[in-house]
């Protein structure tokens, strides 16, 4: 099947999408975005979220052709050209990706968190929001500080 979306503002059309074909796979083989990991592929783990209309989803559980129509947003489309999201840069600074793997998830998770809290998030809304990602390397002491501090400088400059 065609299908017809918009992936990080531009409009793409990818063919022969097969039936059970995930988003996942879409957005990293068909659309030359790897962001977005694959790590489990069962909606367990996290690595994969993306935006979908707004809403962050595991592109692992979504059918390629529920895209049909639709705006994705992947951890590629967060940075503003070459400039990184500031929670992108909070990551590196804290020291919060190791292997990586599950850093492109963490960070769209993280994202949405501070897009709908107004100033500095508590420690136990940061673990809540973050509960559906997995990480094998930081303990997330690293990744919890990330947050806080993109959420500080966010507060500072609104
Ligand atoms: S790869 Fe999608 S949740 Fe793990
Ligand atoms: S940095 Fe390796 S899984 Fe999180």
């Amino acid at each position: 099947m065609r299908v017809s979306f918009t992936v990080n503002g531009e409009d793409r059309i990818v063919d022969d999408v097969w039936e059970g074909e995930s988003l996942l796979h879409v957005l990293r083989e068909r659309c030359g975005l790897p962001g977005s990991k694959n790590a489990c592929e069962q909606g367990e783990c996290g690595s994969c979220t993306v935006y979908l209309d707004g809403t962050p989803v595991c592109a692992c559980l979504v059918a390629g052709g529920q895209a049909q129509g639709r705006t994705v947003r992947t951890v590629e489309g967060l940075a503003d050209g070459e400039r990184l999201d500031p929670l992108q840069e909070a990551f590196v600074e804290c020291g919060a990706v190791q292997c990586g793997f599950c850093t492109p998830g963490l960070i769209v998770a993280a994202h949405d968190l501070l897009a709908r809290t107004e100033g500095v998030p508590a420690d136990p809304e940061i673990r809540e929001a973050l509960a559906g990602n997995l990480c094998r390397c930081t303990g997330y002491e690293q990744i919890i500080e990330a947050v806080r501090l993109a959420a500080a400088r966010k507060a500072v400059s609104s």
